[in-house]
């Protein structure tokens, strides 16, 4: 029995007139017929609690998707226990087993379940066709896919042993139950993280971000129809602190698989670091978090791919991702060409639903996130250290859209080079040409996160400097390609400092955090 290595699930075009983009669009004009009713799932069971929050698409605020039912202290109560009550018929089940359930995962995400997919996480999130299918249908597949091969390399892995002796490991999964806290803007990650726990061997709570809820109602349906048995992944609709609450208290608390923001997972830590004397075993803390990706020229890149590098790193999905490039170095010598790319491909760009496939951007996630990018592009309007070199404008009558915009900054500090904003604003700040390696310097150290980064230059001496100099200053480097897109089985992702503890999503890294291995030696 070998599950052969997985090769990537080739991402479809949605070419005009073909079959895909026709089954696509009859998927979404399906799901806009009908206000979809969105109960927890707990134990296999639909748990309804009246209390209900209504989802929108954030492009058209006025159109109602659907309402998913909000419960409260006591139901986390209700799936810790149906997680521990289905743990050991779970965990005692041949990793071959489980191993199976996930492949038909796959394939049922490659099939029957990839319209459906992509049009809930189009709806739902915001994503065009080409952000849903390579998030929502090509990660998640190759998430399933690999991590099933990375397991079994996992459990194979296995001592020396000798005459009279047999030695051998366990690959024990954790005591206790999992917590899987997951962000809105990856229905891949939404569902790696409860996904990858449950593969070896554990057993799940899942607390999705609420805007991305209507995407995961339709995860949760794919994970029983593969076979995930009841009790093994439970979804839960609860506010993050109320949760939080409960489970940080619990004695069976045995990790939490995160990702989100910075400042959440900070919150999170302290919490377990206060209960840590009530629990059983130290919780396993894997968690990725926020970032403020950068992309650095030297003076001998080629301006064209520079340019290319930040309107799709920085814009694509409205730079919502983790990845995305939001502060940008150029040289003296190149950054009135490369700017000059920049605005030809931004005025060729067009914004608005996720119904007209040629919509490059569309809106930002919710009201919230419009409002925090208005005022800093508000900021920069009114301020004598920055510039806006392009976009600029934001509207929210129909959606959250807020124009792709780049702000050129005077000080290489100013404070768009450091927050994280999470929209579709990047920051440039044009150095001396002469002065490449002290610019390093400063993008090592203007952030304290360290996720992506990306360096372009032609000069193998700037390369490999850069790649030196940048060591600990993302976890993801890319060489004169944009800091976005790493592929499963290809760029295993994840950051360090304040992005992450670098547990790399989708690689043995990873799954090896959700075991406890036990050695056994036996004499004869
Ligand atoms: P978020 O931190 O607001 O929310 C993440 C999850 O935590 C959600 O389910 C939320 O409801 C929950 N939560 C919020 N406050 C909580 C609390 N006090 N206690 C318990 N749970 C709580 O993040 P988001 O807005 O959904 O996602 C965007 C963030 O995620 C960005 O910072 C982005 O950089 C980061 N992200 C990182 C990666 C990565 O791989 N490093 C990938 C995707 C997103
Ligand atoms: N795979 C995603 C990216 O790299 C997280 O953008």
């Amino acid at each position: 029995f070998q599950v052969p290595k997985p090769l990537n699930e080739p991402v479809k075009g949605y070419a005009p007139n073909s079959p895909e983009r026709a089954e696509l669009l009859l998927e979404i004009k399906r799901l806009k017929q009908f206000e979809r009713d969105i109960p927890m799932h707990i134990g296999g069971q639909e748990v309804r609690t009246g209390r209900t929050i209504s989802l929108h698409p954030p492009h058209d605020h006025q159109h109602t998707l659907g309402h998913f039912h909000e419960g409260d202290a006591a139901h986390v109560t209700q799936a810790i226990e149906a997680a521990l009550a289905a743990r050991s018929a779970w965990a005692n089940l041949p990793w071959e087993e489980r191993a199976a359930i996930f492949l038909k995962a796959a394939d049922l995400l490659a099939g029957p379940y990839r319209a459906r997919i992509n049009a809930a996480t189009m709806l739902g999130q915001s994503k065009n066709a080409f952000q849903a299918e390579i998030d929502a249908a090509c990660e998640l597949i190759d998430f399933f896919r690999f991590n099933v091969y990375f397991m079994q390399e996992i459990y194979r892995q296995q001592p020396e042993s000798a005459p009279g002796m047999w030695n051998r490991l366990e690959h024990r999964p954790l005591e206790g139950f999992v917590f899987a806290l997951t962000p809105f803007n990856f229905t891949s990650i939404a569902a790696n993280l409860p996904a990858s726990v449950a593969m070896m061997g554990n057993v799940v709570v899942w607390k999705p971000a609420y805007p991305q809820i209507y995407s995961a109602q339709v995860l949760m349906e794919l994970f029983e129809e593969a076979g995930v048995p009841a009790g093994v992944i439970n979804l839960i609709y609860v506010d993050g602190p109320v949760a939080g609450d409960v489970i940080f208290k619990h004695r069976d608390f045995a990790g939490i698989h995160f990702t989100g923001s910075t400042k959440v997972f900070q919150t999170i830590w302290q919490e377990i670091g206060q209960n840590l004397p009530n629990y059983k075993s130290y919780p396993r803390i894997v968690g990725e978090t926020g970032g403020k990706d950068f992309i650095v020229a030297h003076p001998s890149a080629k301006a064209k791919a520079v340019a290319t590098g930040i309107t799709r790193g920085a814009f694509e999905y409205q730079g919502q991702k983790c990845s995305a490039a939001s502060r940008v170095y150029l040289p003296s010598n190149l950054a009135d060409e490369i700017l000059g790319y920049v605005k030809q491909d931004l005025a060729s760009i067009k914004m608005g639903d996720v119904e007209d496939f040629t919509n490059f951007v569309n809106a930002v996630i919710t009201e919230a996130s419009f409002d925090k990018l208005a005022r800093y592009i508000d900021g920069a309007k009114n301020d004598s250290d920055a510039e806006i070199v392009a976009g600029g404008g934001y509207d929210k009558s129909k959606g959250y859209f807020v124009e792709p915009t780049v702000i050129l900054a005077k000080t290489p500090k100013y404070v768009t080079m450091c927050d994280e904003l999470f929209g579709p604003v990047v920051t440039v700040y044009v150095y001396d040409e002469k002065e490449f390696e002290a610019t390093l310097d400063l993008v090592d150290s203007t952030s304290p996160y360290a996720l992506t980064g990306a360096i372009f230059a032609q000069d193998r001496y700037a390369i490999d400097l850069a790649t030196k100099r940048l060591v600990n200053a993302a976890g993801n480097f890319y060489i004169n390609d944009k800091p976005t897109g790493a592929v499963v089985g290809q760029q295993p992702f994840g950051g360090a400092r304040a992005s992450g503890t670098n547990d790399k999503a989708g690689s043995a890294l990873n799954l090896q955090r959700w075991v406890s291995p036990r050695a056994i030696k036996e004499t004869f």
